[in-house]
């Protein structure tokens, strides 16, 4: 397959950036999108040029750390799909495939198509410890968790922190991240301790970093790779709403 891309290439995050076109002559159909970059790297390392810096780690879909906007989609569109897991026979010969960085006040770009995601670390942090009792490995009856509460935290706990809600946002809004992040907790005994002052915590770091409000646009559902469902968002405002009335704002 021979593809036209157009790539944002931007120094660094004072820099202005710009799209770049290059072309990628024989892609194999059986290559990851990450490996057809790998391969355009080569080529421009060979000709003296700057590699296209893109952030990745597992390549098998489970980290996170990968994320493009694929011809104006967060993970190309391909549903339930990380930047890693799309393969070139998704595409056609003769293709223009547009990359961008993600597009969100709070993850500045660090060079081309890298950001930095430091904010959804804070927000992580701000959710605090979980009270649990050290010791021994308890046993695995010792504390009962009713199958659909079970479900429904390992649900919330498939987000892997990518932030591709938020670059599809149109508010840059990082509900569902937060969503799922407090619910995974909510959901269990062992999240009992802290769970309203944990969300009361992150939901406050995250209007910090300067994440929008959500409008019940649902792109975040649409685009996220673990299908991360906007009804956590709802619970997410039942964990603020009775986190402000039960004096867990006062902690
Ligand atoms: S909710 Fe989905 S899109 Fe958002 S950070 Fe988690 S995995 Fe990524
Ligand atoms: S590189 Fe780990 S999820 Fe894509």
């Amino acid at each position: 397959m021979n593809l036209t891309l157009r790539i944002w290439r931007q120094k660094d995050a004072k820099s202005e950036g710009r799209m770049v076109e290059y072309k990628a002559a024989n892609v194999s159909p059986d290559m990851s999108l990450l490996e057809m970059l790998d391969v355009v790297n080569e080529e421009l390392i060979k000709k003296g040029e700057s590699p296209i810096a893109f952030d990745h780690d597992c390549r098998e879909g489970i980290c996170g750390a990968c994320g493009l906007v694929i011809n104006g989609v967060a993970h190309g569109g391909f549903g339930g799909t990380t930047t890693c897991q799309i393969h070139m026979r998704k595409y056609k010969d003769g293709d223009t495939l547009t990359l961008e960085p993600w597009r969100a006040g709070p993850f500045p770009v660090i060079r081309d198509l890298t950001v930095d995601r430091n904010s959804f670390d804070r927000i992580i942090q701000s959710g605090g410890f979980v009270s649990v009792n050290a010791g021994g490995a308890p046993d695995g009856n010792a504390l009962p968790v009713p199958k659909e509460k079970a479900e429904s935290a390992m649900d919330a706990a498939a987000c892997i922190g990518c932030g591709a809600c938020a670059a599809a946002c149109k508010n840059a809004s990082a509900m569902l991240f937060v969503a799922a992040k407090v619910s995974h907790l909510a959901n269990l005994p062992q999240g009992q301790a802290e769970r309203y002052r944990r969300a009361l915590r992150m939901i406050s770091q995250h209007d910090r970093e300067g994440f929008g409000n959500c409008t019940n646009q649902y792109e975040c559902e649409a685009v996220c790779p673990k299908k991360i469902s906007v009804k956590f968002i709802a619970q997410l405002n039942r964990e603020y709403m009775r986190a402000s009335l039960t004096g867990a704002a006062r902690e």
